[in-house]
């Protein structure tokens, strides 16, 4: 239940109380300013009782009346909830009074008569404030969410993407002017905060507007046995159950006939009283795998009707998934504007470990922080940064501290890393059937050997690795170990807007594992248990029992993606990558020499005198053992010589004597 700050003028102390009881009654807490001067001089203590008050509040309701506007205090309280972003819950009880607090940008509403519109107003604010998919958050509860994403109910606890939150609302508002039926499809890289910024950003937003009915978000396949079809049904029905009676079942036959869904949400919006509707498919790559072509075709024909009906559907996708979404949105002609989401700034990372502590009334001393931020490095790392906190922060209670010794005991970021480095060798090992060396020896693809001997991270384009390779890496994509990017071309934050008709060829990216991007390899199920992100069938196909290794796939999805170390930490602090690298630094290092080598020469012009004799060139190729482990870099091409001509002319590498000469 949400924990409420009710602000009033003094002489308008026995309204508050009414209010207080109301919202006591259906079990929040409430809090009331009056409360602190009992006993208190104004001064310092109240000043800070009260800035503590509101950092612990959920929800401010503010008594609005004349004496309320004059009251400095009333005042600074509403800005200091502003600056938190509390929930502003204004009730008018003077009809006349002119405030800001009485706005259409905010939902408020008027006490009169026997008050009882006014407390159904209040309440109904905040049973949504209080996130129908996460529960309650009260400051009982952990400050930083850890590997998971953060809810709606944590909108307070959520910092670092204010511009985002509101640039996304804008895009989402503006869609209700003469271009109404456009899905919006937020992608960025894997853990960089997509589903973060619309469950905590964008949904908080538009729920604040009285105007806008916000369901809890849609995950494709949050549920074992259910389709994205009946998912939303059961959503629906949770909705709908409020006065409508509306039945899961009854709801996935209606839904059969796409058109139906209009009018089922025209009735939601009524009973609701709102005007808008704001759906949101999180995950939504999840709707590509181990959901049968006519059921995908069937939920973005719904979602089809839905925006071109009363609402607005935002999606969530890793970029890598773009596009094959792009082409099941262009065959069903439902028309998408894609906005981007960056990895936070480094600027930006000490803000998300002071905010939420300050909120919660934790200390977190300027070292720490200091040191927080330096060991995660840049935002590629912030699920690391994030669950890191999560452990610090865990029974930590208010008036306590994050403590540094806790941090070492950890082993800090990097012992988050490790351990999270482990889970994911262990699954991929067993869930891809493979050896724990095979895993490795994949990693190693996206490591190099500078001039300096550092060992270090490299991006590797995801077509240049074989199926096999991929699948063992999407386990550490999904431990958030790796990212893949599609490097220049998401364009800054929330600013990236494209015509809804990609996919020209009407297909999906994929054959028939349908579409996921890199994973064509053998994995079965995982859960990253506190993530609540489920690979189940993210990695493709799944092997049958007794097969061999995976077949490969098309590659349609992965084109310009790259795929690298999320931490470069992994490269030195992991042992049993270490050991590895360790061992492989003569074939590290040729590699790297190689790439060079290639690169040098195909920045002149392939000119003869860069060739590699045949000698060399034999054994780099004995050291590297062909492209299943060395996968070639984009442009350039191995500088041998052998064979009529002697190399390759097509961007790949041709390590083995059988490729050279058949390409010869
Ligand atoms: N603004 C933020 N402040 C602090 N932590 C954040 C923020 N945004 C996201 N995180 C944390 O980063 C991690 C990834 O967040 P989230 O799940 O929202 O990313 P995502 O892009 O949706 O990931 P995926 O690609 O797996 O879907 C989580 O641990 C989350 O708590
Ligand atoms: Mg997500």
């Amino acid at each position: 239940m949400a924990q409420v700050f009710i602000s009033h003028a003094s002489v308008d102390f026995a309204i508050a109380e009414r209010l207080s009881a109301w919202l006591r009654a259906a079990g929040h807490r409430t809090f009331l300013d009056h409360d602190l001067e009992s006993g208190l001089g104004v001064g310092d203590i109240w000043a800070r009782r009260l800035f503590e008050e509101l950092y612990e509040a959920d929800a401010l309701v503010a008594v609005v009346t004349d004496a309320f506007g004059q009251s400095p205090w009333c005042a600074a309280e509403v800005g200091i909830a502003l600056a938190n972003r509390l929930r502003l819950l204004p009730v008018r009880v003077d009809t006349h009074v002119d405030h800001r607090l009485i706005s259409n940008e905010i939902q408020w509403t008027d006490l009169d008569g026997d008050g009882e519109s006014a407390r159904a107003a209040l309440l109904e604010a905040l049973r949504r404030l209080d996130g129908v998919d996460s529960g309650p958050w009260s400051a009982d509860l952990t400050v930083y969410p850890g590997l998971a994403a953060f809810t709606a109910g944590q909108a307070r606890i959520f910092f670092g993407r204010a511009a985002e939150s509101r640039q996304l609302a804008e895009r989402v508002r503006a869609q209700a002017g003469p271009r109404t039926d456009e899905l919006v499809l937020v992608i960025g890289p894997s853990g960089c905060g997509k589903s973060s910024l619309v469950r905590a950003g964008l949904a908080p937003h538009l729920a604040a507007d009285p105007q806008w009915l916000v369901l809890p978000p849609l995950v494709p396949a949050a549920r074992e046995k259910a389709t994205a079809l009946s998912s939303l049904a059961s959503l629906l029905a949770v909705e709908g159950r409020r006065g409508l009676a509306w039945r899961t079942d009854a709801l996935v036959d209606a839904l059969d006939d796409p058109g139906e869904i209009t009018r089922l949400l025209e009735v939601l919006l009524d009973a609701a009283g709102a005007r808008r509707l704001l759906l949101i498919v999180d995950q939504a790559e999840e709707l590509l795998v181990e959901t049968s072509e006519e059921q995908q075709i069937l939920f973005a024909s719904v979602l089809r009707e839905a925006v071109r009906g009363p609402a607005r559907v935002v999606a969530t996708a890793r970029s890598e998934f773009v596009h094959p979404l792009m082409s099941l949105a262009s065959r069903t002609r439902l028309p998408v504007d894609t906005f981007s989401v960056r990895p936070l700034s480094p600027q930006t990372l000490p803000l998300i470990v002071t905010g939420p502590a300050r909120h919660a009334g934790i200390e977190v001393d300027d070292e720490l922080v200091a040191r927080l931020v330096a060991d995660t490095g840049s935002g590629d790392a912030l699920p690391l940064l994030a669950f890191v906190l999560g452990e610090l922060a865990a029974g930590v209670p208010r008036g306590g501290a994050l403590s540094a010794q806790h941090y070492e005991r950890l082993g800090g970021v990097r012992g988050a890393l490790v351990q999270q480095a482990n889970r994911a060798l262990s699954d991929a090992a067993r869930e891809g059937g493979r050896t724990r060396r095979e895993v490795l020896d994949s990693l190693l693809q996206l490591i190099t050997i500078d001039d300096h001997g550092q060992f270090t991270r490299r991006r590797v384009p995801l077509d240049d690795l074989p199926p096999l390779i991929r699948a063992d890496l999407r386990f550490f994509v999904n431990r958030r170990l790796l990212t893949i990017h599609r490097p220049a071309s998401d364009p800054p934050g929330g600013e990236a807007r494209s015509g809804g008709e990609a996919g020209e060829d009407g297909r999906p990216g994929r054959g028939d594992d349908g579409g996921s991007a890199i994973g064509a390899g053998p994995g079965r199920g995982l859960q990253t248990g506190t993530t609540g992100w489920r690979a189940r069938g993210i990695l493709g196909r799944r092997r049958a029992p007794g097969a061999g290794a995976a077949q490969p796939t098309g590659d349609a999805a992965d084109t310009g993606q790259v795929i690298a170390i999320a931490h470069e930490q992994i490269v030195t602090a992991w042992p049993p990558l270490a050991d590895v690298i360790q061992a492989s630094t003569a074939r590290l290092r040729l590699g790297a020499q190689a790439l060079d080598a290639a690169g040098h020469w195909a920045q002149e012009g392939h000119p003869a005198s860069h060739l590699w004799d045949a000698d060399r060139a034999r054994r780099a190729e004995h050291t590297l053992g062909g492209r299943a482990t060395f996968p070639n870099s984009p442009g350039c091409s191995w500088p041998r010589a052998g064979g009529a001509g002697g190399f390759n002319g097509d961007g790949s590498p041709s390590f083995s004597p059988r490729h050279s000469s058949r390409r010869a």
